[in-house]
């Protein structure tokens, strides 16, 4: 196939930006023919070509028709029915038509019981037509509401489906507590539409307000400025006042308690990890301090993290004023808290600006893996960051050895992407990080800096794709330093397989420390020899995902006897020594395996160990175990292992 390549025409990005407004559109191809003059000297004379089609910049995973009429805000009057595990209600849209005269207002909507649809017109609500298309097992349902003349709004009466994919119910026994049942949304990337009808892509930004009952015990928060009077009563009200993409909508309800970290950050778990989550994540603050410094104010008013169960499917999820965290974080030495700054750095890349579709996944999260980085160095050094980053160069290049195809190791995403959850691999993660890394060597850090700081502020609230990055990055940096990167550098990073040879190799002293150390006792030493008191989780890490292939059964008992590695509290730790006890038929690791896989429902620990498991023989084994975990797991997550199995 012909890869897309970026073309340093800014025609090309204007026919784009023409074209940029997707939904039910028909993609026609317009090929821009390149200008030979503007190759860059050096480089071959020979045609590029970028195929600009309005394909390109649509959104494929949602039925709207945004390009027609565009829903600006959404206001929520909901009941939660924890018996019944259904939430039901109404939503009310406001929205602008783009098109004059557009008599449809198509919506997204998955597995949705619709009792009745009704527009507003001239301050009477009209019963409306509607028709819910066939359910596609990605997409969900085509929900089109016939607009009469003259309709400002729309309200939809509604009720869930107690399978719907975006909500987990937890019973009391699945919470600490035992008492109380538990409830949290996981919208992004299309799910929102299991929850709520609604034009379900993050090329459409909505503000909304919520009301929310639900049984007197529990506390109910949102992604919004939380209820205001402070009562546990059974009845929230929410406001999202600034302009959000549908996948940061969210909602957690349960028997948890806040504590402060300060005046404007907070913390909401169970009673059980409270103080333990406060702590863990005091440096938030500070977090916050050292992202303002590089790209400008937070915007977002307060900003809290909840801690979950541990069946949230995720380390974090960055939705505003409230990210949702993994209790596996909470370490006790803050060791993997740059999930904390990944998930405060969303504020920026991501939730400030946003990819507007699932194929610009990168610009999302390896900004953010980049912003991430930068944080970790600002509060604890140079030499943790660049662990981390070592870490995950080891990832990245597993993930593209791995890779299905690979149109999916560009960081652009095939016209052909099946599922959203494609566009969120290790490519899109540290190899956005490492190529605006690469950007930040060759343009130097200052510049690079102040660059991204006014691109942040230069697209804020807006949903944007890779191309009108590219056209951003052309104009404001590029264009002032020609020959600081080539147009072939470019293309080869952002739309050509794998990651060119300019990728950094970060390179660790504590890591050459640690790996002289093991083949020390590779090469014939004792274990006592291996002096590992003054490793932190990072280098353990490195030591265990560096162990040879072939490690025998024995060396991993002498480890395992010396360091205690298969009860190991750190959950990460514990992660990747199995994934080394399941490859080395290490069986001693096993029941704490299945342990660990019946407590933690986090989808980067027990997708890749189930896969493991399976692909080293051991699939009866791993069934046994999933028959009794899968009723703990997250939706999500069910499905993830249930096609493992399948598979
Ligand atoms: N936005 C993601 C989580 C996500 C991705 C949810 C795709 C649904 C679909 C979040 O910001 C994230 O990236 N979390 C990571 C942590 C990070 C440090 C790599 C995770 O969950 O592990
Ligand atoms: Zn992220």
């Amino acid at each position: 196939m012909t890869l897309p390549r970026f073309l340093l025409l800014s025609a090309s990005f204007a026919v784009l930006a023409a074209c940029s407004r997707g939904g039910e559109t028909e993609g026609e191809t317009t090929y821009i023919e390149d200008d030979a003059s503007s190759t860059e000297p050096g480089e071959e004379a020979e045609a590029v070509w970028r195929a600009a089609t309005a394909d390109d910049a649509a959104d494929k995973f949602t039925y709207a028709n945004y390009n027609e009429v565009r829903v600006t805000h959404v206001d929520l009057d909901l009941n939660v029915d924890f018996d019944a595990k259904v939430i039901s209600g109404a939503a009310t849209l406001d929205f602008e038509r783009e098109k004059t005269g557009a008599d449809t207002l198509v919506l997204d909507a998955n597995d949705l019981s619709i009792e009745m649809v009704e527009a507003h017109v001239g301050g009477d609500w009209l019963t409306a037509g509607y028709t819910m298309g066939p359910d596609d097992d990605v997409l969900g349902s085509r929900f089109a509401i016939t607009l009469p003349q003259g309709a400002d709004q729309v309200r939809v009466t509604y009720a869930t489906s107690p399978d719907a994919e975006g909500i987990q119910w937890l019973s009391p026994e699945q919470t600490a507590g035992n008492e109380h049942p538990y409830l949290f949304t996981q919208l992004q990337a299309i799910h929102a539409r299991t929850m709520i009808p609604l034009q379900d892509t993050p090329a459409v930004r909505i503000t909304y307000d919520a009301h929310i009952t639900t049984p007197p015990q529990l506390l109910a928060v949102m992604s919004a400025r939380q209820d205001e009077d402070g009562d546990r009563d059974g009845d929230y009200s929410f406001r999202m006042s600034q302009p959000i993409p549908s996948y940061l909508l969210a909602l957690a309800i349960g028997d948890i308690e806040f504590k402060a970290i300060s005046d404007r950050m907070g913390v909401y778990a169970e009673d059980y990890i409270l103080d333990a989550s406060a702590k863990e994540f005091e440096d938030t603050p500070k977090m916050e301090e050292a992202i303002e410094a590089l790209y400008g104010p937070y915007r977002w008013g307060r900003y809290d993290q909840i801690v979950l169960p541990p069946s949230f499917p995720f380390g974090g999820m960055e939705n505003p004023r409230l990210s949702f965290m993994t209790p596996t974080l909470i370490a006790g030495d803050k060791s993997l808290t740059n999930v904390v700054a990944h998930e405060l750095a969303h504020s920026w890349s991501g939730n400030l600006v946003t990819n507007s579709t699932w194929r610009d996944a990168w610009l999302n999260e390896g900004f953010t893996s980049y912003v991430e980085n930068r944080t970790m160095e600002a509060l604890y050094g140079e030499e943790r960051a660049t662990m981390e980053r070592s870490l995950d160069k080891k990832s990245l290049m597993e993930d593209v050895a791995a890779a299905a195809r690979p149109e999916l190791t560009a960081l652009k995403m095939p016209a052909d992407l099946g599922h959203p959850d494609d566009a969120f691999s290790d490519v899109s993660y540290a190899g956005g990080m490492f190529f605006l890394k690469f950007l930040e060597t060759r343009f130097g850090r200052d510049t690079f800096d102040a660059f991204l700081k006014d691109y942040f502020d230069h697209f804020a609230f807006q949903s944007i794709t890779t191309e009108d990055f590219l056209a951003y990055f052309e104009d404001n940096l590029w264009a002032d330093h020609p020959d600081a990167v080539s147009q072939a550098e470019i293309n080869a990073w952002v739309y050509e397989p794998g990651f060119p040879d300019t990728i950094e190799d970060p390179q660790s002293d504590a890591f050459d420390k640690v790996t002289a150390q093991m083949n020390a006792w590779l090469g014939g030493g004792d274990v006592d020899g291996l002096v590992t008191g003054a490793w932190t989780t990072h280098e353990w890490l490195h030591f265990i995902r560096t162990l040879p292939e072939n490690i025998s059964v024995d060396q991993m008992a002498a480890l395992d006897e010396r360091f205690s590695l298969s009860t190991a509290q750190n959950a990460e730790i514990a992660n990747v020594w199995y994934q080394t006890s399941i490859k080395a038929g290490y069986e001693p690791a096993f029941e704490p395996l299945d342990a660990f896989l019946m407590q933690v429902g986090r989808g980067k620990f027990i997708y890749p160990l189930y896969q493991t498991l399976v692909d080293n023989g051991r699939r009866e084994w791993a069934s046994a175990v999933y028959e009794r975990a899968r009723p703990r797991y997250h939706p999500i997550a069910q499905r993830r292992i249930d096609a493992i199995f399948a598979g």
